[in-house]
């Protein structure tokens, strides 16, 4: 089966857990398409891992690379692409997904997402005295910029990846 012509890139948005880059690198299988990862680009590039560089070089340094990164993989080839939690909160990283992109905005509950990152510690965010208070604040505060996402698809954190790659191609 020949790979599928995109015309855009599809572009992976919602929280932590989500299942942002699980769903998306399934798509891409299923399509034929470039699987594109943001957070992995960043790793890659600096040879550090995330907390590693939030830990050395801040929170402010990683959303300045994050930008760089997926301007610069919206131009190199169409694919689809898996943000980090946190890229769709900068209204200039918004602005450059819906010029080149089509977002996704993965949704599901608080308490799905906290059952899947409640036993990791990838994520420099939740490295509070109470992550789930941090999580809950953080979706709180996102929920109305992923709201902004082209399309919604809803994770109930039970329904297989296959499923979900369904779900993303009726809509
Ligand atoms: C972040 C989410 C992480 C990673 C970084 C910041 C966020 O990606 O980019 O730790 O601000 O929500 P995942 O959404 O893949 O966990």
């Amino acid at each position: 089966r020949p790979a599928y012509d995109l015309h855009k890139t599809v572009v992976m948005v919602g929280m932590m857990g989500a299942g942002k880059t699980a769903v998306g690198r399934a798509l891409a299988a299923r399509l034929g398409v470039p699987f594109l990862d943001s957070d992995a680009e960043i790793e890659s590039a600096a040879n550090m891992t995330i907390p590693e560089i939030f830990e050395r070089d801040g929170e402010a340094f990683f959303r300045a690379k994050e930008s760089q990164v997926i301007g610069r993989l919206l131009d190199e080839q169409k694919g689809i692409l898996s943000t980090g939690g946190g890229a769709f909160l900068s209204e200039t990283n918004r602005r450059m997904i819906s010029e080149r992109g089509v977002s996704v905005w993965l949704r599901a509950d608080l308490e799905v997402l906290w059952n899947r990152v409640r036993h990791k510690d990838t994520r420099p965010l939740l490295r509070t005295p109470d992550p789930h208070a941090t999580l809950r604040a953080l979706y709180q505060a996102r929920v109305p910029l992923y709201q902004q996402a082209d399309l919604v698809v809803d994770s109930d954190g039970e329904t297989a990846i296959e499923d979900m790659v369904d779900r993303v191609l009726e809509k």
